[in-house]
């Protein structure tokens, strides 16, 4: 893992709440799978006392990387930025696939969009599930087949046992400044949709403030029930079976 510079060559809107970067990049980025995210800093001073905003890229085209960052944010093409990478490991799929539900809870869906393009080419169907503050998040420039359902902040949408039993896979992310309370409901839920919960089903994206993300410094562990892992190493999806969510 190393820091490295990226050019933003472009600079487009995706929705009204979201734009998106393209960037060219180092080639030791563009390994990066889906899961995988990357720490940002704008500038050279790397004495800056600020910690990096973790990134989840949400496609690569042969040698360029694309972000999706708030329309709040401002960049400029043909600036440097910097980028540390790869952090983490990449979700996991499992190998026989129909369907995979997605769902965003108070936040945009953006860390759990990079697969979508290439699961759809898969053959698996995918469900983007937008709950609470995330029903504001657009998605015109989502891809036609995935299917789209909007829910309240309470996790009540239409057809929820339907939704939760037909799905194969569930990766979820939720807003970050109430991770483990949100990840806690959402085990109470499913366990309620569902009779059991078997491993590799359901997984939450964690994102706590990551210091150095290379597993140096303990500051994002998260309890499981074999100790303590790092997020930054681990994660950031991690299997909700194997967590100590009381
Ligand atoms: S951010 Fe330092 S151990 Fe994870």
């Amino acid at each position: 893992m190393k820091e490295t510079q990226a050019l933003i060559q472009r600079v487009r809107r995706a929705n009204s709440t979201h734009q998106r970067l393209d960037l060219s990049v180092d080639s030791s980025l563009l390994t990066l799978k889906a899961g995988q995210a990357l720490l940002y800093r704008p500038d050279g001073d790397t004495l800056q006392p600020y910690l990096r905003d973790l990134w989840f890229p949400v496609d690569i085209d042969k040698d360029t990387l694309t972000i999706e960052r708030p329309i709040s944010e401002h960049y400029e093409p043909g600036s440097v930025i910097y980028l540390t990478g790869l952090i983490g490991k990449p979700f996991r799929f499992r190998r026989t696939l129909r369907n995979v539900l997605l769902v965003a809870h108070d936040t945009a869906p953006t860390p759990l969009l990079m697969p979508v393009n290439p699961l759809i080419r898969n053959q698996v169907s995918v469900t983007l599930l937008l709950l609470g503050d995330a029903s504001a998040y657009e998605t015109d420039h989502l891809p036609p087949e995935v299917e789209i359902i909007h829910g309240d902040g309470d996790f009540q949408w239409p057809a929820r046992v339907t939704t939760v039993g037909w799905a194969d896979q569930v990766f979820i992310t939720v807003a970050p400044e109430a991770e483990i309370e949100s990840f806690r409901r959402i085990w109470q839920l499913f366990t309620e949709l569902r009779h059991d919960i078997p491993p590799s089903y359901l997984f939450g994206v964690f994102r706590p403030p990551f210091p150095c993300g290379v597993g140096a410094c303990d500051a994002c562990l998260v309890g499981t029930g074999k100790g303590a892992v790092r997020v930054c190493v681990e994660g950031p999806a991690l299997d909700l079976t194997e967590l100590k969510l009381q």
